[in-house]
């Protein structure tokens, strides 16, 4: 069994990795987050760089982290916080620069506040310079300033500054493949997710608000040990589910309303993302069935598509073909799929594609393409699986039948491709409709984890 938690010794083994993956003569750039102000002298909970995390476990504002390849006094550097009694009364412990230095293993720890005097020094002489530029404006800003300093005092050193390279490109491919230790911990941040859903799948019924919901799925991350959501939950009733990303959370259910919950944890940094829909009253209408028969279909079989070897794309293409297919025996599409396909008429009703990279982030690093080509899934990988079809009831449906109208489906898996084909991380949380009708039915009077469900649907 391995043991989930993220050790000093893996950040360092993940630095060892980008430095050796580094040009010689080079230096990385890479910051860590800023608090982010919420309302007058308030601030957001911090939530740390995903980039500065996945190579220090360091989750504290203010910092930056330096990568020298081959530098005989010390190739990894950390600039950070001080130790301040006044600040640590009110926010809290900070580790300083000589418990960073032994803590996180880091060759050499400096106070960020020395960072101006220190980093031209170990600019000169770099050839290239990694770094994300535009994502962090403040420290694209102060690493110009230093190069432009570097060429008042030394026009000879400041030559050899050639190229600035997207660091994404090292580090966002070693980010892409989760290492073991990654994938238990996004297989606990996949479980919490699924007990929160039973959690406010037990509450759902005709006139609860998608407010009610959306609490309980609150309480139960925190509950289980998850702080945040990995990105801020969908209660969508009715119409609202066709709002791709809605974040209200505060119209009352109706009976024959269809409930779409979009909700993932983020568990020791790493983000789930599951998605089902569900009958207010238990029961799905016949075209809601209708509707709801072929999005789980597409699922399915877009799923069975995730294996290693497979074009990322592949899943998503097989999802299409049988959206497309059912909508055209349903009606509501007319003409052939494949003309459809290619003009993009589905996308009234289909308008989001299937996947995205999961991880550290919701919707995580790494390229899709390689070139011009889908790059090919590869062990190791975590993605979503989430078709869905969308009828809004809206003056670009009034010719579909209302039956039809006013109802938003996706079904949504977190999927991690293994050697052997996938892993589907959300497996635990009913998406037959059967099976679902059922536990609704009896749901007053059995337990509300997976486990019990499984129980009732035996
Ligand atoms: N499920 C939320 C998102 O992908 O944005």
């Amino acid at each position: 069994m391995t043991r989930a938690a993220l050790g000093h010794e893996d950040f360092a083994r993940r630095r060892r990795l980008l430095l050796n993956h580094m040009h010689p003569g080079s230096i990385a750039v890479i910051p860590g987050a800023a608090q982010q102000r919420r309302s007058n002298d308030i601030c957001f909970p911090f939530r740390q760089d995903s980039d500065f995390y996945y190579l220090t476990g360091f989750a504290e504002p203010d910092a930056l982290l330096i990568l020298i390849p081959g530098r005989t006094q010390g190739e990894s550097i950390l600039f950070c916080r001080e130790r301040d009694p006044h600040l640590e009364r009110r926010d809290g412990a900070i580790l300083g620069p000589d418990q960073c230095q032994s803590v996180l293993g880091v060759d050499d720890a400096f106070p960020i506040s020395d960072v101006d005097e220190i980093l031209p020094g170990l600019l000169e002489a770099r050839s290239q310079i990694y770094m994300n530029l535009g994502e962090h404006a403040v420290w694209d800003e102060r690493v110009l300033a230093w190069l432009d300093e570097l060429v008042s005092r030394r026009p000879a050193v400041v030559a050899t500054v050639q190229q600035v390279t997207a660091l994404g490109h090292l580090l966002h491919e070693q980010r892409l493949i989760k290492e073991r230790k990654e994938q238990v911990l996004m297989a606990r941040a996949a479980q919490i997710s699924v007990a929160a859903q039973y959690a406010a799948l037990a509450q759902l019924r005709p006139d609860v608000s998608e407010a009610d919901l959306e609490a309980e799925l609150l309480y139960s991350f925190r509950k289980q040990g998850a702080r945040f959501e990995a990105y801020p939950s969908i209660v969508a009733a009715g119409d609202n589910a066709c709002v791709l990303h809605y974040t209200r959370n505060e119209s009352l259910i109706a009976a024959g309303d269809l409930v779409l919950i979009d909700a993932g944890c983020e568990f020791a940094y790493y983000a789930a993302d599951v998605t089902r829909t569900y009958p207010a009253s238990g029961r799905y209408s016949q075209a809601q069935r209708a509707l709801y028969d072929l999005v789980l279909k597409a699922n399915r079989g877009a799923i069975a598509a995730c294996r290693p070897g497979v074009a990322f794309n592949q899943p998503h293409d097989v999802a299409t073909q049988i959206l497309v297919d059912g909508l055209i025996a349903l009606g509501l599409l007319r003409g052939a799929a494949q003309a459809l396909i290619a003009s993009c008429a589905h996308e009234k009703f289909c308008p989001h594609k299937t996947s995205h990279w999961l991880g550290l982030d919701v919707h995580d690093v790494g390229d899709y393409r390689l070139g011009e080509q889908w790059r090919d899934l590869m062990p190791g990988m975590v993605l979503t699986v989430e078709p869905g079809i969308y009828i809004p009831r809206d003056s670009t449906t009034a010719d579909v039948p209302e039956a039809f109208r006013g109802i938003g489906i996706r079904v949504e898996d977190s999927v991690l491709i293994t050697p052997q084909g996938c892993q589907v991380l959300t497996e635990d949380l009913l998406k037959d409709p059967d099976e679902i009708e059922r536990w609704m039915a009896t749901k007053g009077s059995v337990g509300q984890s997976a486990q019990g469900l499984k129980e009732v649907v035996a």
